[in-house]
C-alpha cells in the first residue's frame, strides 16, 4: 500500500552537512519526494511534535536540541514507506543500530541521532499535518516509477 511518512534531518545532520547524503538514500531507494523544506523550530512545534515524550526527564533537551538550529522537513511517500523509512533509520541508540541504517553508519549518540521518521500510520498522518501545509505537499507523476513501482494495471 502507498505511504505517506515524515522524515526530520535533525539539527545535528544539517550542521554536520549530511542533509544530502541522507536524502539521497531515501531517493535511491525509490521513495518519492512530495514535501521538502528547512524549518527553524519554536518551542511550540517542538512540543508539540514530542508531545509523547512530554514529562520524560530527557523531553526538556530534546526541545531544546530540536529547536538549537534548523532541521529539514521531508515528506517521503511510497510502498510501505513509514515502516521502511524507520528500518532505513535504525535503531534509537545509534550504538546499536544496525551497520547499514543511517544512524548505524552515521551516529554514535542516542541525542545527536540525526533523523526522526514517523513510527506508524497515525503518527505519520498527523506528524505530516504538522509540518506541512496542505498545499506544501505535492501530488506529481514520476516517469521513473514505471522502473520503480511497475507498469500502471
Ligand atoms: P525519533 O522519534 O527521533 O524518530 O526517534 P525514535 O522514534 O527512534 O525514538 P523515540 O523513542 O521517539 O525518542 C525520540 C528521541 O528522543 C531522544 N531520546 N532520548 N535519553 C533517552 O532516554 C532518550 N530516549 C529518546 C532520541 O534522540 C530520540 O530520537
Ligand atoms: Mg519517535
Amino acid at each position: 500500500m502507498t505511504e505517506r511518512t515524515l522524515v526530520l534531518v535533525k539539527p545535528d545532520g544539517v550542521q554536520r552537512q549530511l542533509t544530502g547524503r541522507i536524502l539521497a538514500r531515501f531517493e535511491e531507494r525509490g521513495l518519492k519526494i512530495v514535501g521538502l523544506k528547512l524549518v527553524k523550530v519554536d518551542r511550540d512545534l517542538a512540543e508539540r511534535h514530542y508531545a509523547v515524550h512530554k514529562g520524560k526527564p530527557f523531553f526538556e533537551g530534546l526541545v531544546a536540541f530540536i529547536t538549537s538550529s534548523p532541521l529539514v522537513a521531508i515528506a517521503l511517500e511510497g510502498p510501505s514507506a513509514i515502516g521502511m523509512v524507520r528500518t532505513m533509520v535504525g535503531a534509537t541508540k545509534p550504538t546499536e543500530a544496525a551497520p547499514g541504517t543511517i544512524r548505524g553508519d552515521l551516529a554514535v549518540e542516542m541525542g545527536q541521532n540525526l533523523i526522526h521518521a514517523s513510527d506508524g500510520a497515525e503518527t505519520a498522518v498527523a506528524e505530516l499535518a504538522l509540518w506541512f501545509r496542505a498545499d506544501e505537499l505535492v501530488d506529481y507523476e514520476r516517469e521513473i516509477d514505471r522502473w520503480v513501482i511497475g507498469p500502471k494495471g
